[in-house]
């Protein structure tokens, strides 16, 4: 299995480009089985969740191809063969459940294994289900399956409450109602820049969605969506990681094509700690001139809150800040599993629950780590950035499914990382 070796090292400075956010990828792909026509996707970010997407895609009969180095998706499911999400595809990414609501609201019926994803907590798709349910399906649980069928004449749309904000199932629900009859209302709805793009991106296909960006969301279901051409949003949370890299390292760095606006929660929290962050003209400069950084406290929470994906990252700038912070999660209840990795690396932390205590060390000290999840991966790479020695990191196969070609960017600022491959990799 590849490893990534990572030296601790000195300031960092230079540019480094984000790409196209995984997770509205995710989310806009399946938006291609809503239609007969073509959807192109530019700014697509090359990474193994998107590869597995398509393979889900193409098992349901849809074509994607992937063009100018992976950069642009072009979909199209003018001859769908299946509305079946096998097993085998599905448990590999969590996200794979997005199928269901475009397959139902254009086929009538689906059948799509129950997903596995990330370990960091027991994820259930009841509200994605209950969403449908509401919109008048009628849904089975069977063979570790959900079959899923329309009532006559297709999905109703409906008033729907979400307990809590789920982004899945604000997507999925979304995209179910699109071709749903009469009008949809999604309350509690996530207000996440993935969910606007979604609605971006559906409104260009002919949608009539209102409120995205807000708790509440309107459809107006219309008979049929046409093609188009959408770019991917920003990947925020790729854009917070490399915004750590000076945090961590000292230098500046300026990340391209980063807006403020993705992360106005995180930006607050960065400079409370003492992180210079500046919109340009071309994406976010970052610097951190001299001293120790302040620790502050944290609590993820749904847009606009602190994101849950950058909880694991923040706690590797922590270890060693000047002071002691608290980090509270509030979305996923096992999500602390870089914990016992970072103490590995000399980092002083107790894990409760849902919170975590982090006292600042002067340095952290290279170590063999092991990923345990996407985020958790990067937090591991940031930290042995800035620990002195020699950090290895084996499970990098977490890494990929979220962040394209990380050595070349880090490397490029100045980072000492290399990946050792066993097998061929196209980093
Ligand atoms: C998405 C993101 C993920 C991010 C998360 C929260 C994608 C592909 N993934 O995941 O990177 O960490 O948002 O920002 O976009 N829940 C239920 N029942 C449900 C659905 C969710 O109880 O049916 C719970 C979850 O267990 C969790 C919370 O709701 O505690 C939020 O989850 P959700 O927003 O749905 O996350 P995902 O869409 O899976």
């Amino acid at each position: 299995m590849d490893q990534i070796i990572v030296q601790g090292n000195g300031p960092l400075s230079g540019e480094i480009p984000i790409a196209g956010a995984k997770n509205a990828c995710l989310t806009l792909m399946p938006a291609t089985l809503l239609t007969d026509q073509p959807l192109t996707l530019t700014n697509t970010p090359r990474l193994s969740d998107i590869r597995t997407m398509t393979a889900l895609l193409q098992s349901l009969g849809a074509e994607v191809a992937s063009l100018q180095d992976g950069q642009v998706l072009a979909l199209s499911s003018h001859d769908l063969t299946s509305q079946h999400a096998d097993y085998d595809i599905v448990r590999k990414m969590r996200a794979s459940i997005l199928v269901l609501g475009p397959l139902l609201a254009r086929y009538g019926h689906a059948e799509v294994s129950l997903p596995g994803g990330c370990a960091i907590g027991a994820r259930p798709v009841d509200l994605h289900l209950k969403a449908f349910e509401a919109m008048g399906a009628e849904l089975d649980l069977r063979d570790g399956y959900v079959h899923a069928k329309a009532p006559m004449g297709g999905l109703r749309g409906a008033v729907i409450d979400f307990p809590l904000v789920s982004v899945g199932a604000t997507e999925n629900a979304l995209m179910a109602a699109v071709l749903a009859k009469g009008t949809t209302v999604l309350n509690n709805a996530a207000r996440e820049p993935e969910i606007v793009d979604l609605a971006v991106c559906l409104r260009a296909m002919g949608a009539q969605i209102e409120g995205e960006g807000t708790g509440t969301i309107t459809i107006q279901g219309v008979d049929s969506l046409h093609g188009t051409t959408h770019p991917v949003v920003t990947d925020r949370i790729e854009l917070g990681t490399y915004m750590l890299a000076p945090a961590i390292c000292g230098g500046e760095v300026e990340c391209l094509g980063g807006r403020i606006d993705l992360l106005a929660a995180f930006c607050e929290k960065l400079d409370e700690a003492g992180i210079n962050v500046e919109q340009t003209a071309r994406g976010l400069k970052v610097s951190r001139k001299n001293g120790r950084v302040r620790a502050v406290n944290v609590k993820t929470e749904p847009f606009p809150g602190f994101p849950t994906d950058l909880q694991a990252q923040m706690m590797a700038l922590m270890c060693t800040a000047n002071g002691v912070s608290e980090l509270e999660e509030t979305i996923f209840e096992n999500r602390f599993m870089h914990a016992p990795e970072l103490t590995r690396m000399g980092a002083r932390i107790e894990v409760h629950g849902g919170h975590a205590r982090v006292t600042g060390v002067e340095k952290l000290r290279g170590a063999p780590v092991m990923a345990t999840d996407l985020r958790a991966s990067v937090s591991l790479i940031l930290a042995g950035m800035a620990a002195e020695g020699e950090t290895v990191v084996s499970r990098v196969y977490h890494l990929d499914r979220g962040y394209e070609r990380v050595v070349r960017k880090l490397s490029g600022v100045g980072a000492k990382i290399t990946r050792l491959r066993e097998v061929g990799h196209d980093e």
